[in-house]
């Protein structure tokens, strides 16, 4: 394992006492920070903690609740001194059932703990950061949250909050020293795939060109790169680890297993969406025997079209 230098530092971990948020902690751990783990589930919570250094603290919270949320920051400020990172692994799934069955209840309970226990515990570690100048969130997100996972409405349009939230806070915080990024994996096995139809997981899993499921130690790896110093220039932005699944071009044809990567082998313009500019550049070149739409009637001038 790389290590990073965390001497000194002090880290909080939703959803630390297992899974994403675990592995998390432990690298932090690992690295010199000093770490407080936040979860719901306090049988974990024992359990993860003895897998930590002594000085680590554990506090039993949900996300969800504000003035416990707003009570634990600063709890874990006077323990440790400070919170110089917050890490937001909270995070539920719901059902997988397409959205008309979706069960409103459900879908609140997704949205309570996926975007708002982020935002109620991104909101109160910031002041405690700014205080300090210093600071680094890292938010989970998903690849649901960028593309969207059939049969899992209320997950993928949660994430899709988180990635708002976090480009949002990222502008808003830009001019200080805290940084605001978050990272967008693919299916990770954890106890989380509990929650989850197997035929969603297998799902997922057809959709990672990889053609495996990541680990936690593979995500907590940038995650605590995101936490570090060294991430000093990027903040507001989002960082992929799914396998090979989300960098594909706007407009590419769905990834479709070994041979589809020669099938769009195509030059990279051929697919690509074009600027008006560039569409009536093209128009104009076109060969004589195939003459483009635009080019009948009216004269091509320059790239305007
Ligand atoms: N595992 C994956 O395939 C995967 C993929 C993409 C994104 N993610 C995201 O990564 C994060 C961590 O997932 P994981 O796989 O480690 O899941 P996990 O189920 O192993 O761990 C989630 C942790 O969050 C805690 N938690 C849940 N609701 C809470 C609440 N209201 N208050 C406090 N704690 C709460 C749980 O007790 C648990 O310890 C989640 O946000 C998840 O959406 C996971």
């Amino acid at each position: 394992m790389n290590q990073l230098d965390f001497k000194g530092r002090t880290a909080a971990v939703t959803g630390g006492a297992m899974g994403i948020g675990l592995a998390v902690a432990q690298r932090l751990a690992a690295s010199g920070a000093r770490v407080a783990l936040w979860d719901r589930d306090e049988q974990a919570l024992a359990a993860a903690k003895a897998t930590l250094p002594d000085d680590t603290r554990a506090f039993a919270l949900d996300v969800t609740d504000a003035a416990t949320v707003a009570r634990v920051a600063q709890a874990t400020a006077a323990a440790l001194g400070a919170v110089d990172v917050l890490v937001c692994s909270a995070g539920i799934t719901g059902p997988n059932v397409p959205l008309a069955d979706y069960p409103v209840d459900d879908w609140k309970r997704v949205f309570d703990v996926n975007v708002h226990g982020v935002f109620l515990c991104n909101r109160a570690v910031v002041p405690l950061m700014k205080a300090k100048d210093y600071g680094r969130i890292v938010n989970i997100a998903s690849v649901a949250g960028k593309e969207g996972n059939p049969n899992a409405s209320a997950y993928s349009a949660s994430k899709a909050a988180v990635i708002g939230l976090t480009k949002s806070l990222g502008k808003e915080l830009a001019r200080t020293g805290i940084r605001v990024n978050c990272v967008t994996p693919a299916a990770v096995r954890t106890a989380i795939f509990d929650q989850m139809t197997q035929q969603h997981i297998d799902f997922m899993l057809s959709k990672i060109p990889l053609g495996r499921f990541g680990t936690v130690d593979e995500i907590a790896a940038l995650v605590c790169w995101l936490a570090s110093e060294d991430c000093s220039f990027s903040t507001g932005a989002v960082f992929d680890l799914s396998g090979g699944r989300a960098p594909r071009r706007p407009f590419a044809p769905p990834f479709r297993g070994e041979g589809a990567d020669r099938r769009r082998a195509a030059p990279e313009h051929s697919l690509a969406p074009r600027s008006g500019a560039e569409r009536g550049r093209r128009a104009c070149s076109a060969p004589p025997e195939r003459p483009a739409r635009a080019s009948a009637g009216a004269p091509c001038k320059g790239g305007s079209g």
